[in-house]
């Protein structure tokens, strides 16, 4: 082979691409019945937008980003997730304008230069939502209920959500003045990344795989959070217990953006092991202001479809059966195959869907494929058909055959398709 897909990335095909697409229906459909409108923004942007926006300390901007000079040596950067995105889209097209509260989905690729392992990969998709133009913590629970109604409608169980507060510009800065003293006497221990981190971003620390029992003995920020965000934050903690929705407190949750304010947020699955996260989001009141605009509070969360998809309960991943035409065609003679394709064409315009054989292999061979393919019927036409102006239509449950005048085609294919239904 000439050519490899890039590591980390995916074909769909077959099975797999056709129950991305149903669950990508059914996602949209999730979100629709909660108010929320699609947006689909550029599948790459200028990179200061991630830059400013998720944060130049962090690992996705410091490492992780796909960014390339176009033929005018402007730096672009494919998407690495699409909250900030969608911030731009919105203050750009002026929809801060119209006041309320802004509700949007999306669903798509990103990219992330980071080392592909088991759920993790460097073009992955995300569906996700945002919620712009309101700081209550009602709209933060939202958010989370419709994140966990994703897991909910395809029956995953044992999942477990951790919420934290992340603190404003307000109580942040003092609170990173009390960890920067605490790691002090603890550099030692320190791993190497995290010895830098605790100069450039020492809250990143909390995020560390290797620094875990330094972690346990460092203060944390729900203790030093300011009035505001200590209400907001008991306030979410009221109305989703008002709610019914079980969730754990984790203060050494931190998440790997910067634009968080008050609220973060993950969704854990116990099956995926390291990368356990199915879903994360948060509250990201700065943000509008970094990207040039008013101060206009957001809420949102992401979900990796990758994780949902390989971690898709038996029952649910089941039912998603194969999605058959209602004839297939299957022609003896490739010299028919004009009339045939004409045929086709008629039927198709009638809303019926047909799949023509035109690989000009065995009868044999054209008939295992029809009944593999879960259609109906197979319909065959040759020479004498066209001749006669009949197809041969072959019920593939029951091998049981007839001959169809052309002209009735449509109204026997039809009806095979309301027996099916009925
Ligand atoms: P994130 O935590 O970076 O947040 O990503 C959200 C989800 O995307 C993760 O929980 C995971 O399921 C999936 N994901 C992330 N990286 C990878 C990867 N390399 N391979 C496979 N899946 C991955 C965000 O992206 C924020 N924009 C979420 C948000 C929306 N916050 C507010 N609004």
């Amino acid at each position: 082979m000439r050519f490899k897909k890039p590591r980390g990335t995916q074909d769909l095909f077959g099975d797999r691409m056709r129950s991305w697409a149903k669950v990508e229906e059914m996602l949209a459909a999730l979100a629709g019945g909660y108010g929320y409108s699609e947006i689909r923004t550029p599948v790459f942007e200028v990179s200061d937008l991630f830059v400013r926006a998720v944060g130049e300390g962090t690992d996705i901007v410091s490492k992780e980003m796909y960014a390339f000079a176009d033929k005018k040596g402007r730096s672009l950067t494919l998407r690495p997730e699409n909250t900030a995105p969608v911030m731009r889209a919105f203050l750009e097209n002026g929809l801060h304008r119209s006041g309320g509260i802004t509700k949007f989905w999306y669903q798509g690729p990103m990219f992330r230069y980071d080392r592909p392992q088991a759920g993790r990969y460097r073009q992955f998709h995300q569906f996700g939502a945002e919620a712009i133009g309101h700081p209550g913590p009602a709209v933060d629970a939202e958010i989370i209920d419709l994140s966990l109604a994703i897991y909910r409608m395809f029956g995953f169980t044992n999942l477990e959500v951790r919420l934290n507060s992340v603190g404003c510009p307000v109580c942040r800065p003092g609170f990173l003045n009390i960890l920067r003293n605490a790691l002090g006497s603890m550099k030692s221990e320190l791993c190497g990344t995290c010895s830098e981190r605790a100069i450039t971003n020492p809250m990143r620390i909390f995020d560390c795989k290797e620094c875990v029992d330094i972690k346990n003995r460092l203060p944390v920020i729900t203790d030093h959070l300011c009035d505001e965000c200590s209400e907001h934050f008991e306030g979410l903690q009221s109305i989703l217990r008002g709610m019914k929705v079980d969730f754990m407190l984790d203060s050494l949750l931190v998440r790997g953006l910067d634009y968080y304010t008050k609220t973060a947020y993950e969704v854990l699955h116990p099956g995926l092991g390291g990368q356990n996260a199915l879903c994360g989001g948060g509250r990201y009141d700065g943000l509008a202001e970094e990207c040039g605009g008013g101060k206009i509070p957001a809420v949102g969360f992401s979900a990796g479809m990758e994780r949902l998809m390989e971690n898709l309960p038996e029952e649910f991943a089941g039912k998603i059966g194969l999605d058959p035409v209602d004839a297939f065609f299957i022609l003896p003679d490739e010299s028919v195959s004009a009339e045939v394709l004409r045929i086709a064409g008629e039927l198709r315009s009638a809303a019926l869907r047909v799949s023509v054989d035109l690989s000009g292999r065995s009868m044999k061979k054209q008939m295992k494929v029809a009944s593999e393919s879960g259609a109906p019927l197979a319909v065959i036409i040759g020479p004498e058909e066209i001749e006669k102006k009949e197809a041969a239509v072959k019920v593939l449950a029951s091998g049981g055959q007839e001959s169809v005048p052309f002209a009735g085609l449509s109204a026997r294919i039809f009806q095979e398709r309301k027996n099916e239904v009925d």
